[in-house]
């Protein structure tokens, strides 16, 4: 599925891409293909929340304190940089130039990420970063809220949708093909959490923005729907 050479020398497909969707709705594999093929920037907004959510708990042992971690989000360096090791990670995150890559995605985050990633302060500051970034074009980003709220003007919106159980189905065999110990039922009622949090929140809501295509993965490999995005490109092209 990836290709060698850039594929859009004369620029005509869509330059700032969004895709949101809920948790392992398979966002992430997608824009990684996308971005490969395109040689454009990939970028996971969701890390900059798992950032903010870390460094709170590390500091302070909870996240509790919405006026707190908005000043940390406010004050602290986030950086996406290109991996520097050959672990599986796509990219390094730096917060105040340490390496977090790896504690990230621990338990611990995943139970809080959301409570940090519905604070309005938190969102605010994570959305100019994420704006600037797009501003440079060529980019796949994927979030929740980039074509309702980061790139509302993106080129091409894709929303990435798929039953709970489908989903949970999916991240419990990531988890146990990573060698880690969970069981479906926690997995299942890890991610129905956060689907409440992250739809239900006042501000910038998970939802597909009017204008975005819609693509039910339930029954799709991987394959099968990036055929479907690769489709899409063509309709969008600007030739
Ligand atoms: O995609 P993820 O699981 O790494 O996202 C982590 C959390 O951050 C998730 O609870 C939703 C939130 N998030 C968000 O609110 N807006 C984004 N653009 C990206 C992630």
């Amino acid at each position: 599925m990836n290709c060698c050479q850039p594929t859009d020398p004369d620029n005509k497909y869509p330059s700032r891409i969004a895709i949101d969707g809920p948790a392992a709705s398979g966002k992430s594999t997608i824009a990684e293909l996308l971005a490969d093929y395109l040689k454009y920037l990939y970028f996971d907004t969701g890390v900059m929340y798992r950032a903010v959510t870390l460094e709170g708990l590390r500091r302070f042992g909870s996240v509790e304190n919405e006026e707190i971690i908005t000043q940390l989000a406010e004050d602290i360096l986030i950086d996406v940089l290109p991996p520097s090791k050959n672990d599986g990670r796509k990219f390094d995150v730096l917060v105040n130039g340490e390496d977090v890559t790896q504690e990230l995605r621990t338990a611990r985050v995943n139970q809080f990420v959301s409570l940090v990633s519905a604070y309005p302060g938190v969102r605010t500051a994570m959305t100019v970063h994420q704006r600037n970034i797009s501003k440079r074009g060529k980019v796949v980003m994927v979030g929740r809220d980039i074509g309702t709220v980061v790139i509302p003007d993106a080129d091409l919106k894709i929303y990435l949708e798929a039953s709970l159980e489908e989903r949970a189905r999916r991240r419990y065999q990531e988890e146990i093909g990573a060698g880690r110990a969970v069981r479906y039922e926690e997995v299942l009622s890890s991610l129905r959490g956060r689907d409440e949090k992250d739809s239900s929140r006042l501000y910038a809501p998970l939802k597909p923005a009017d204008d975005a295509i819609i693509i039910d993965t339930e029954h799709l490999s991987i394959a099968e729907v990036f055929e479907k995005v690769k489709n899409l490109l063509n309709l969008s092209s600007r030739i």
